[in-house]
């Protein structure tokens, strides 16, 4: 005597197959995704675009998280030069006295424009682009960079 509802149960041989086919497909992405990786395939992340409301300080120099903001004299050039390390990865300092940006884990230095000038460091700093925004009169009101 069978009823009629046991015969639409998957037995356990089909759900055990079910397992298999998925544990197979989990393991195939697990092998490809480093090949992925190792083929320098990469998201490039979306630009933020982070504003600096003008005036800067009287040194010219307004530092973030990510970046130093340098502004010229008469503050219509502006350019933002990255605080990541290019050895590894440390946050630089800026040496306001010496005019210098370098790097308290091994002493690389960096010009203001981010050339590098000395240390293990082998690469300039990143350049980050910079907006000047100027009202109707000319007048500089703000920066916007783009990281
Ligand atoms: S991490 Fe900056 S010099 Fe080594």
């Amino acid at each position: 005597m069978s009823c009629p509802d046991c015969a639409k149960e998957p037995d356990r041989r089909s759900v055990l197959l079910r397992f298999v086919r998925w544990a197979a497909a989990l393991s195939g992405l697990a092998l490809i995704h480093p090949l992925f990786r190792f083929s320098g395939f990469t998201i490039k992340p979306k630009p933020k675009y982070i504003k600096i409301a003008a005036p800067l300080p009287r040194s010219g120099v307004h530092a973030e998280r990510e970046f130093f903001l340098f502004a010229s004299a008469d503050r219509s050039t502006a350019w933002a030069v990255s605080r990541t390390c290019t050895h590894l990865g440390c946050r630089v300092n800026f040496l306001e006295d010496k005019q210098l940006i370098e790097c308290p884990c091994h002493q690389s230095r960096f010009t203001p424009q981010g050339e590098r000038l000395a240390g293990p460091a082998q690469r300039n700093l990143p350049v980050f682009p910079v907006e000047v925004e100027q009202d109707a009169t000319g007048k500089v009101t703000g920066y916007v960079v783009t990281v």
